[in-house]
């Protein structure tokens, strides 16, 4: 069964069919990251452009290491020292990037669309959004919900209380999204500067007392205060926001026993989390990272498909 889309662009666009599928692959490609060789012919001959206009670390190594466990070209494609700097637009950069005929090009940019308008001009690529400014990142949402499955054997009715700087999230719209689709109770908190109104559209509730989200919770998920997006000031001091919103062991009471603690990263320890809870006993944060390879190995393989050079 492939995917209904030719490009991933959000998990707005994505049935219920295809994050399963999504999900399903990946645990497959899990496998293949804790062989010695790490490496499989699969998707030999095809090629991969990471466009990335924002700084990342998880996001970008992690589509690189997956196009190449698959056997793809990886070129990672570098803003700073591109034709960018000389004023080339996006769909220039992108139509001259499409003319050396890539299979797919995964963008992160500043601006929301980004992606989106670069698929309208793709006549053979895939494009795959790897964060687009405040709108979506829907590989994170995917490899979120390949971790809560890991740990929850199941999704629905799952009590999900995303915590944090909500307004300027992309990975708690995908999240919200994602999650309400596979059938979770979804809660955001964080302080009302931070929860745009539009957010109940997502059919989560919202509150403002982080009691009330974590309270039977089985997911926390924290999320960074990001202040490169803030242009104005939306809570009067880090100490007062992390007494109200900061994840600190005294908190821990209110979820689940079972509760698991995850965050997208890069973390700003003492800010949203107390390095013990990042570190500590229920944190799943670098499972996120590790389970990151395998559901992007499956994006790119589901995008790409079968095709009669392909090997298993
Ligand atoms: N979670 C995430 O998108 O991290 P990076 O910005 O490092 O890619």
């Amino acid at each position: 069964m492939p995917l209904s889309v030719k490009h991933l662009l959000g998990i707005e666009d994505l049935t219920v069919d295809d994050i399963n599928l999504i999900l399903n692959t990946s645990q497959s490609f899990k496998e293949i990251s804790a062989r010695p060789i790490k490496k499989v012919p699969t998707l030999r001959g095809k090629s991969v452009i990471n466009l990335f206009y924002e700084p990342s670390t998880r996001t970008r190594a992690s589509f690189e290491i997956a196009a190449k466990r698959l056997g793809a070209d990886a070129v990672n494609f570098s803003v700073a020292t591109s034709s960018v700097t000389k004023g080339e637009s996006l769909i220039d950069t992108g139509n001259n990037l499409q003319s050396m005929n890539p299979d797919i090009i995964v963008v992160r940019h500043s601006a929301a669309g980004a992606p989106h308008l670069l698929a309208q001009y793709s006549k053979y690529a895939s494009i795959v959004n790897a964060g687009d400014g405040m709108h979506e990142h829907p590989t994170q949402a995917l490899l979120d919900a390949l971790t809560i499955l890991d740990h929850k054997k199941k999704i629905a009715d799952l009590k999900v209380a995303i915590v944090g700087d909500i307004a300027h999230s992309r990975v708690a719209r995908s999240n919200a999204l994602l999650l309400g689709k596979m059938g979770a109770e979804v809660w955001v908190c964080g302080p009302p500067t931070l929860i745009p109104v539009e957010f109940e559209q997502y059919g989560v509730t919202v509150t403002y007392h982080m009691k009330e989200a974590l309270q039977g919770a089985d997911v926390v998920m924290m999320l960074r205060t990001q202040r490169e997006r803030q242009q104005e000031v939306f809570y009067p001091s880090v100490k007062e926001y992390f007494a109200l919103y900061g994840l600190e062991r005294k908190k821990m009471k209110w979820p689940k026993k079972s509760a698991i603690v995850m965050h997208p990263g890069p973390i700003n320890r003492g800010v949203e989390i107390d390095p013990e809870l990042a570190d500590g006993e229920y944190s799943v944060i670098l499972e996120q990272v590790t389970n990151g390879v395998a559901v992007r190995m499956a994006v790119l393989f589901l995008l790409l498909g079968t095709s009669e050079e392909s090997e298993q």
